[in-house]
């Protein structure tokens, strides 16, 4: 080390440079292959004498410094940042033969009778993070949000000593690194210990205490915590320069990527079950938390093939393992009334730690279930929790019962309103009859009007929205499109204008109650799948608004078809079946519903819906009908091809249709084609339309 004193700011620059380097060879030595070369103390020493260089010479501090992975500003806020390539979840599946299921889907849309190989990795049970580079340089960290749009932890990623800040030559100009952010179990105890001893926050597991540490506005409290990642998978690519998720991992060790040592590619079923048992095996040793596999169709060709369902791909699945269970006490059974009057029993438990996180309470699903398992208060019962569902009860412990104990009776009334409560025959819930008059219902319909996914109004939470209720001033949607001038009533001289005064609450003031307006006026505009998913239909859930505002474009299209019962139509569409279809019309067709419905739009405006990706392919809104046998692909991959090119796919030929795809041996639909003058296309010119 060079006396600083002396130094020029030629001799800095490169002093600086030669310790960007060095500290992250260090880096990558300990942290990657758990060989470091140095002792702690000589890398400190390294450390400090960077930082003392750049401390007089603060104009050379480099964008790769190894002092910038400690700690950043601090904002008020985190900002947002856009996936340009959503960040996608996984389907579940939890047994061998869902996966040979799994395997056998993938097999048939392929159109072939070969194994397919795929990539096995371990889930680990993180964060995942999306860590963008430009010119091999990383210039900004997301988490995944809601997949679509992501929180900015640019400066909370740069404290993980394991994420490279500089690619070596000869990546993709633009990169994106995708993975997990995890806690190892040691440092999650390490840290636990660490606050009980200073009376501060104890996390529940190692996946809270990751989430609770990477989620800080102030930098330096995510540099204290140890965090550590695995890259497994990219987002957005300029140049994708493998061919498989096995040379994807190859290129990720060059760059200087932490990879799983137990990623490993599987080419039958019989070795991906052994994988499983294995890994399984090796899972209480391992020195972080999993909660499966995860497999991947190895070769990015199929990937690209297979393509995506609305939220997963088709080409991946995670085998997640069985689920940990731990045996408590009933110590109450509550009845909660839902946004649709389902009326549903949920068990207050003596908490319970099961497999790492405390549990209080567990659905009991219906009446029917409660009977079955002849489950009561004061019972002993086996819990059981897997991934983010809510926990279980699988059974009652018996040779526990208390002497007095008697079976439990469900109401027939509603406990939040008195009205009646019915289950319809096929039903196994029992529902309250008081529709929106039961405040149960109504609360709850608000807080799905508001919620993320629907008009994402910041600062009308729960809690707002209960209290508001019970004061009156919030009781159904439309009322909170008109609280601002119910606020501030125009100054009349008939009428006294007596408004809400809303800042005279407790807890509110000028500054909150301008916030709170200002928030709802942004949502005075909304997209078409955002305003279908918030009018609460039953069974409507964010995927299938998504899939109705593709199919209508327009909010008018779909209501006048629903007003005109076309539920053929509806059933017509991929992945809306005829339970589904038949709520969905009843919904537009309830007069209350109609009322809302128009209320609303007098004061919001329904975005027609737009797909970017497909407004300009030959085959957008056109109808397509497939017949015969197609030679390069099977019948259930052409479908979904046509539709990611904006097309409809209807099973018989009419007036309608617009195009007629013939393979080998077309029979009556060709003929009915050209009966028509339906244009005919090839498999050949299909594939032409659909090869962008
Ligand atoms: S791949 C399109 N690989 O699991 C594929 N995910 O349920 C996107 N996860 O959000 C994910 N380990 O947080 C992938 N080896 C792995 C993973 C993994 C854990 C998490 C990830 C993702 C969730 C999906």
């Amino acid at each position: 080390m060079k006396n600083i004193e002396n130094m020029t700011s030629e001799e800095a620059k490169a002093e600086l440079a030669y310790l960007a380097a060095e500290i992250a060879r260090c880096d990558q030595a300990y942290y990657q292959k758990d060989d470091p070369y140095l002792t702690d103390a000589e890398y400190d020493d390294l450390k400090h004498y960077n930082n003392a260089i750049e401390a007089k010479f603060p104009e050379l501090i480099r964008a790769d410094s190894p002092s910038k992975r400690v700690g950043a500003v601090v904002q008020s806020q985190f900002k947002k940042i856009e996936h340009r390539f959503p960040m996608l979840s996984l389907g579940d599946v939890f047994s061998m033969e869902a996966v040979a299921d799994f395997v056998m889907g993938v097999k048939r849309f392929l159109n072939t009778s070969e194994f397919i190989a795929f990539m096995a990795e371990p889930k680990i049970d993180g964060l995942s993070f999306s860590a963008r580079y430009e010119q091999g340089r990383f210039v900004s960290g997301a988490t995944r949000g809601d997949g679509v749009v992501g929180e900015d932890i640019t400066e909370n990623l740069k404290t993980i000593r394991q994420l490279p800040l500089q690619l070596p030559e000869g990546v993709p100009e633009v990169l994106e690194v995708r993975g997990e952010v995890y806690m190892a179990k040691s440092d999650f105890f390490a840290l636990n210990e660490r606050n009980a001893a200073q009376k501060k926050k104890i996390f529940a597991n190692p996946r809270n205490a990751a989430a609770g540490s990477l989620r800080q506005l102030d930098a330096n409290v995510t540099a204290e915590r140890k965090l550590s990642i695995w890259a497994y998978t990219w987002g957005e690519v300029s140049e994708r320069q493998w061919h498989s998720q096995e040379e994807f991992f190859q290129k990720l060790q060059e760059w200087g990527f932490p990879i799983n040592p137990l990623n490993r590619v599987c080419y039958s079923l019989a070795e991906i079950e052994n994988n499983f048992k294995h890994i399984m095996e090796l899972r209480a040793d391992l020195p972080y938390d999993i909660d499966g596999v995860v497999y991947k169709v190895n070769s990015i060709e199929l990937q690209e093939r297979l393509g995506f369902l609305t939220r997963t791909p088709r080409w991946a699945i995670a085998h997640k393992f069985p689920a940990e269970q731990a045996l408590t006490r009933i110590n109450n059974i509550r009845i909660q009334v839902g946004r649709t009057g389902a009326l549903t029993p949920v068990a207050d438990l003596e908490p319970i730690n099961v497999g790492g996180v405390m549990v209080s309470h567990a659905t009991l699903h219906n009446e029917d279930e409660i009977q079955r398992k002849d489950i009561r208060i004061g019972d002993m019962v086996i819990v059981q929790r897997a991934g983010d569902v809510i926990p279980q009860i699988v059974g009652v412990n018996k040779a526990h019962r208390p002497q007095n104990s008697e079976p439990y009776v469900f109401p027939s009334v509603c406990p939040e309103c008195g009205a009646h409560a019915i289950k319809e025959e096929d039903e196994a819930i029992r529902r309250c009859t008081g529709g929106l008059t039961c405040p149960a219902q109504a609360k709850e319909s608000l807080k799905h009007f508001v919620s993320k996914e629907a008009f994402d109004i910041v600062g009308l939470g729960d809690k707002v929205i209960e209290d508001f209720f019970a004061d009156g001033i919030l009781r159904e949607p439309v009322d909170i499109f008109t609280l601002e001038t119910r606020n501030r009533p125009a100054m009349d001289l008939f009428a006294q204008g007596n408004g809400l005064e809303l800042e005279k609450r407790e807890g509110w003031g000028t500054l909150s109650v301008r916030k709170l307006f200002a928030a709802i006026n942004e949502r005075r505009k909304i997209s078409l799948p955002r305003f279908i998913y918030a009018l609460g239909i039953r069974q409507v859930g964010s995927a299938t608004s998504l899939l109705l505002a593709k199919h209508y474009g327009s909010f008018d299209n779909l209501q006048n078809d629903m007003l005109a019962r076309e539920t053929a139509k509806l059933v017509a569409i991929d992945g809306i079946g005829g339970a589904m279809a038949k709520d969905i019309v009843e919904f537009f067709n309830e007069e209350h519903n109609q009322r809302a419905i128009a209320d609303l739009r007098k004061y919001v405006q329904v975005d027609e819906f737009v797909d970017e990706d497909i407004k300009d392919s030959p085959l957008s809104g056109k109808t397509v009908v497939f017949t015969g046998t197609l030679e390069k692909m099977a019948r259930a991959e052409a479908k979904a091809l046509a539709q990611k090119f904006g097309a409809k796919v209807a099973g018989s030929v009419s007036s309608h249709t617009d195009f007629v795809v013939v393979g080998a041996d077309a029979g009556s639909k060709a003929k009915k084609a050209a009966e028509l003058g339906v244009a005919v296309l090839s498999e050949a010119e299909f594939m032409d339309m659909t090869s962008r």
